[in-house]
Parts: structure tokens; sequence; C-alpha cells
């Protein structure tokens, strides 16, 4: 028997060394191994074996077992190696990479991080409002009387149940007031829109930024202040600020900012940014009407305001001569800015 077993193990460890392929493997496995293989049968010889030789078959048939199976891993694992080796012969490891095209933010989005990171270092928190609008926190609220011209049907959408988009994102400023207890100090970024026609510095849908401060004690120069903080963070430090007074309805005294920008090669000039002013108290008036108390009573508190257009921010941070380029999404143009 123990002849009989080395023999065994000889003609296995040479048929396992000539297989080629995963199926001769299998067929090697089973012939030894399996329930009807040699060494399976051979064992079933055990009950024959006198009974002082028992240990030492018993201890030859283990041995032989585990060599067969130990040569049949090494096989398997030498097979497997050479199928890897083969797959990756036909590839070139040392090729770039195939780049994936990247996509970027709109340029407005840009310039409305950066913005927004400077408003939010100050202490603004952002608010947020319906483009769909009513008369009264469009226009009503904000002091904007019937026969103002902004009202009229040639220069506002108007639905027909008498909504309206938007004109500014000064309507934030009275959503917010009328929501929360003063102080308060937000921001509005959003969209407007208007019936202009349409041209290289106009478009029906635009964005703009809102501000807005109020609490005890709020100062004329507490806006100047912030818009120069602003703009000087934005434009560079030196940037020189000018306040022009102006008129708004809503603000009282009111001013529009100008900014001196020199664009390469060019002389330096007055750019208009922004309008802004003191918030008027006939706006704090309606707010207080809405809420039916006086937390915004014109005796106690006061604030400023401002807002800006960003596409016009834009053109004037990356030189953009036409403000349509920025709806027509025209990659080539985007491209630029990522
Ligand atoms: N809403 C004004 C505009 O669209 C800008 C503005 C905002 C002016 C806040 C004063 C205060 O032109």
């Amino acid at each position: 028997m123990l002849k009989e077993l080395d023999t065994i193990l000889t003609d296995a460890l040479a048929a396992i060394e000539a297989i080629a392929d995963d199926s001769a493997l299998e067929e090697a496995r089973v012939g030894f191994l399996g329930k009807k293989g040699r060494l399976t049968v051979a064992g079933a010889g055990m009950k024959d074996v006198p009974k002082e030789d028992k240990k030492a078959v018993g201890q030859k048939l283990n041995e032989v077992r585990t060599a067969i199976t130990s040569a049949l891993e090494e096989k398997k694992a030498g097979l497997v190696a050479a199928q890897d080796a083969a797959a990756f012969a036909s590839i070139d490891a040392t090729l770039p990479g195939r780049p994936l095209p990247q996509g970027g933010l709109h340029p407005l989005t840009h310039v409305l991080d950066e913005a927004v990171s400077v408003l939010r270092r100050m202490g603004f928190a952002i608010a947020e409002g319906p483009e769909i609008e009513t008369e009264w926190h469009c226009f009503d609220a904000l002091n904007t009387p019937e026969d103002h011209p902004a009202r009229n049907e040639r220069d506002t959408f108007y639905f027909e149940n008498g909504k309206l988009l938007r004109t500014h994102t000064s309507s934030v400023q009275i959503r917010t007031m009328e929501k929360v207890e003063p102080p308060v100090r937000i921001i509005a970024p959003g969209s407007a829109f208007r019936r202009d026609e349409i041209d290289a510095t106009h478009l029906s849908a635009f964005h703009q930024l809102e501000g807005l401060y109020v609490d005890k004690g709020v100062t004329l120069a507490d806006l100047k202040g912030t818009l120069e903080f602003f703009f000087r963070e934005i434009f560079g430090s030196k940037t020189e600020v000018r306040f022009r007074p102006h008129f708004f309805p809503f603000t009282e005294p009111s001013f529009e900012v100008d900014l001196k920008l020199q664009a390469t090669g060019k002389a330096a000039k007055w750019i208009e940014i922004a309008g802004c002013g003191m918030v008027d108290p006939a706006v704090f008036d309606s707010v207080n009407e809405a809420r039916k108390d006086d937390a915004y009573s014109p005796e106690k508190i006061s604030g400023f305001a401002f807002g800006m257009g960003l596409d016009r921010l834009a053109m004037i941070m990356y030189g953009i001569p036409d403000l349509r380029l920025l709806i027509e999404n025209d990659v080539r143009f985007l491209k630029q800015f990522v």
C-alpha cells in the first residue's frame, strides 16, 4: 500500500506539471482527489491494512493528499498569473491617459462667490425671495408711487393675476424685515427682470446683489465704509470709490456709487456700479404696517441698503465687452473662466 501511494504521488505530480489550462486542472483534481479518484479509492483500502501498519499508512495517505493539494494550488496560481500576463501584454501601461472633459463655473458664479465671500466676512447672511413678486413687495412697500415709470407695463413683466417678475432684488429687503426683527444684516443675490431692449449692456433677465443693514444707530458712514471696503477687496486696495447723490424712492439720501477703474492700455474712467442709500422711514412704516407692530420704528432704528448688478460686475472684472456673451453659453467663451 505504501508503494502504491508513492506511485500515485509521482503520477499526480507529473500530471499536474503537464497541465496547461483550467479544465485540465479540474480533471486532474477529480482524477486523484475526487470521489472516485485514485487516492480516494486507495484510501478505501485502509480497512484491509493490518492493524500495526495502519498508523504509518494513514500518515502516508495524509502526506500524499497534502502534497497533491498544494501542487494543484500552485498550478492554479501559476495559471492565473499567466492569464493576467497575457491580458496585460496587449496594454501599453506607458501610454498617457485619455483626459475626461472637465466642466467649470460660469463667470457670473465666480463673481457671485467672490462678492458673497467678502460680504459674509463682514457678517452679512444670505437671504432669499421669490422671482415672481407682488406689487406690494416690489413697489408699494418700497415707497414707489403708483405712477412711477418703473411700474409701467412697458418696463415690467406683469402676469394676469397682478403679480410680476421682480424688477430688482430690493423686494427681499421687505420680505426679510416682515419676517425678522432688527438687527438685520443680509445680502440677497438673485435674478431680476425688466422689459429692456436687449443690447450689449442690457438683458431682460439679469442678476443683482442686494444688501440691507438695519440696527440701532446705523449711519451713512457705515454705508460708505462697507461699500468702500467691499469694492477695494474686489478691485484692489487703491480703488477710488465715489458716492454721487441720486434718487431712489426707498432710500433717503440716495447715491450712485462709481469706481475709478483703468482697463489695460486705457485712461482711468469713473464707472457706475451700484445704487445705495439710507432706508427711507416710509419703508420702515410699510414694514411695520405689514408686521402689525413697530419693530422697525424709525425713531429707534436706522439702516442702509445697496444694490448692484452682478452682470455688470462680471463685465468689469473680466473685461467682457458684451453682456449677451454671458447667456449665449458658447463653450469657447465659457472655457476661459474655468
Ligand atoms: N434697486 C435699485 C436698482 O435696481 C438699487 C438699489 C438698491 C438702490 C438698494 C438703493 C438701495 O436700481
